[in-house]
């Protein structure tokens, strides 16, 4: 309860002078004055929800960033909720528990696997309001326009003929 007062008290202060005016957009997004916010502004439901892991990569992720609570602008904070289909061939690295936590600094190259048979969920706190992901695969392999093949496969070392292939892939 403190704290939901302590986010509410902050967006007021950070909002205070766009009250009786035209919206101001800070980071590009819209700062309500604090007689138009409403609840819903400070409010998210639906994270008990399982993400739809049904698609080639097998996870989803459910972001709760300042597109979903717009009163998270300027606050530097947000979370999203990681599912985890199960995944069949096993290579267990490194195993967290139930209750365990697990830190990414910023940039860090990293991947997360299910290694169990079941389905499991994660909740991830990101340092910004509107953080970004770059997906490695993705972006190496489905840039528009393409990196060029030669390029890549001096890079990773297979022939242009499987960088081809790869790339079709994405
Ligand atoms: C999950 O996604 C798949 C693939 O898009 C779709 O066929 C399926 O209906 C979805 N399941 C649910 C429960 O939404």
């Amino acid at each position: 309860m403190a704290s939901r007062f302590i986010v509410l008290g902050l967006v007021i202060a950070t909002c205070s002078f766009a009250l009786a005016s035209d919206p101001i957009l800070l980071n590009g997004f819209s700062c309500k004055g604090s007689k138009m916010a409403q609840p819903t502004d400070f409010s998210f439901s639906g994270l008990h929800i399982p993400g739809n892991t049904s698609n080639p990569i097998g996870s989803r992720v459910t972001p709760v960033t300042v597109t979903q609570i717009p009163g998270l602008i300027t606050l530097g904070i947000s979370m999203v909720r990681l599912d985890f289909a199960p995944w069949e061939n096993n290579l267990i690295t490194k195993v967290l528990q139930k209750g365990d936590v697990f830190v990414f600094p910023k940039g860090l190259v990293h991947f997360q696997r299910n290694t169990g048979y079941g389905y499991t969920v994660a909740i991830a706190a990101l340092s910004s309001q509107n953080p970004g992901v770059i997906t490695i695969a993705n972006t190496v392999f489905g840039s528009n326009p393409a990196i060029a093949n030669d390029l890549l496969a001096k890079s990773f070392q297979p022939d242009t003929k499987t960088i081809d292939w790869i790339q079709s892939k994405f």
